[in-house]
C-alpha cells in the first residue's frame, strides 16, 4: 500500500481556484489526485499523469467514477506536448510527488528492491527504455561510478562500480539479488540501519529512469504551462532534486541578477514567480505513521507574470 506524503499540505497549496484545471504529474495510486478532486468544484478538472503502466488501472477506476478526471500514461516531462494535443493552453496548478511508489518498491518483479530477488529492471515505465540490467551490461565503469556517487551519494562508488563491471563480465548480473550481493561484498563500510546496497540501488534507479532529466524538463517548461496565479508544487525525496527545485524557484522569484548599485525598476527585474511559504516537511504525526515521509521536502511557487 502507498501512504501519500504531505497529502493535506500539498493539495491545500495546489488548489487556489476550485473550477480550475490541475495536473497531478505523479498519479501513483491516486492519493493526491483524490484529495485534489475533493477540493474541486463540479466544473473543475484534473489530469493525472504517470509513467508506470500499472497506474493505468487505478486511473481508469477513478476516471469511471469521476468525470472531472482524465489520465495520460507518460512522463511529466512531455506534459507541454500532451497539453497542446488536448488543446489546453495553460493550467491552474501542477503537482509532482517525485520518486518511486511503495507498490513499485514492494513488487519483486519490478526489480527496485534489494530485499527481494527479482529481474534487474527498475524501470518505472516498463513499456519503454533500458532496464537496469541492460544499462549495467553496456555502461562504462566511470558512468556507473558517477551514478552511484552523484545520484546514490555512495562514498565507495568507484570500488562498487569496479565490482559491478567484474560481475557483469562473467554474465552474472541479471537479478536484484545478484546485484545486492555484489554491492554488499564490495562495500567496505556498512552504515547502521541501512542495507549496504541502498545507495547503489538508488543511484542506478535514478539513472535508469532519467529522474533528474525529467525534473529539469518539467521546471524548464513550468512557466509556459502555468496561468498567472497558478502554482507549482514539488515534493522531493533526494537532496539533488530539492536543490534543483529550490534554485529554480529562487531564480524565478528573484528575477534578473544585476551587479550591485545598478539602478533598476521592478519591471526590469522580470520576476516570474513568488515563493509560497518555506520548505515544508512532514509533521511529527505523519513521521510516526509513514517512514517514507522522513526525507520529503515540499516547495511551492506561484506564477506572477
Ligand atoms: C511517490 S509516487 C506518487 C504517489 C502519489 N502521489 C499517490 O498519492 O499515490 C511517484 C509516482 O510518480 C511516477 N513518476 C516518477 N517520475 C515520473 C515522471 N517523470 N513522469 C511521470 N510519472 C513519474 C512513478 O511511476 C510513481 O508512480
Amino acid at each position: 500500500m502507498h501512504l501519500t506524503v504531505l497529502l493535506r499540505e500539498a493539495t491545500e497549496a495546489l488548489v487556489t481556484a476550485p473550477s480550475g484545471f490541475y495536473v497531478d504529474g505523479t498519479f501513483g495510486r491516486g492519493g493526491h489526485s483524490r484529495a485534489v478532486l475533493d477540493r474541486l468544484a463540479d466544473d473543475g478538472q484534473l489530469l493525472g499523469v504517470d509513467k508506470d503502466p500499472v497506474a493505468i488501472d487505478s486511473a481508469r477506476e477513478l476516471a469511471a467514477a469521476d468525470p472531472r478526471f482524465t489520465f495520460y500514461h507518460g512522463s511529466f516531462a512531455s506534459l507541454p506536448l500532451h497539453l497542446s494535443e488536448l488543446g489546453c493552453e495553460s493550467v491552474d496548478g501542477i503537482l509532482v510527488d517525485l520518486g518511486v511508489s511503495s507498490p513499485q518498491l514492494d513488487e519483486a518483479e519490478r526489480g527496485f528492491s534489494f530485499l527481494q530477488d527479482g529481474p534487474l529492471d527498475m524501470r518505472m515505465d516498463t513499456s519503454s527504455g533500458e532496464t537496469a540490467a541492460e544499462w549495467l551490461s553496456r555502461a562504462d565503469e566511470q558512468d556507473i561510478a558517477y551514478a552511484l556517487k552523484e545520484y546514490g551519494e555512495e562514498r565507495f562508488a568507484k570500488r562498487i562500480a569496479g565490482a559491478i563491471v567484474a560481475a557483469r563480465d562473467t554474465g552474472s548480473l541479471t537479478t536484484t539479488g545478484q546485484l545486492a550481493q555484489v554491492v554488499k561484498e564490495a562495500n567496505p563500510r556498512w552504515e547502521k540501519h541501512k542495507h549496504p546496497a541502498t545507495r547503489a540501488f538508488q543511484g542506478i534507479r535514478i539513472q535508469v529512469n532519467r529522474e533528474l532529466g525529467d525534473l529539469r524538463d518539467l521546471l524548464d517548461s513550468a512557466l509556459d504551462m502555468l496561468k498567472v496565479g497558478g502554482r507549482l508544487v514539488v515534493i522531493s525525496f533526494h537532496s539533488l532534486e530539492d536543490r534543483m527545485v529550490k534554485r529554480y524557484m529562487r531564480d524565478m522569484a528573484r528575477g534578473e541578477q544585476l551587479p550591485p548599485g545598478v539602478p533598476v525598476t521592478d519591471a526590469a527585474l522580470n520576476r516570474r514567480m513568488k515563493l509560497v511559504g518555506k520548505a515544508v516537511k512532514a509533521s511529527e504525526e505523519e513521521l510516526g505513521e509513514n517512514v517514507r515521509s522522513r526525507s520529503a521536502v515540499m516547495r511551492v511557487a506561484e506564477k506572477i507574470a
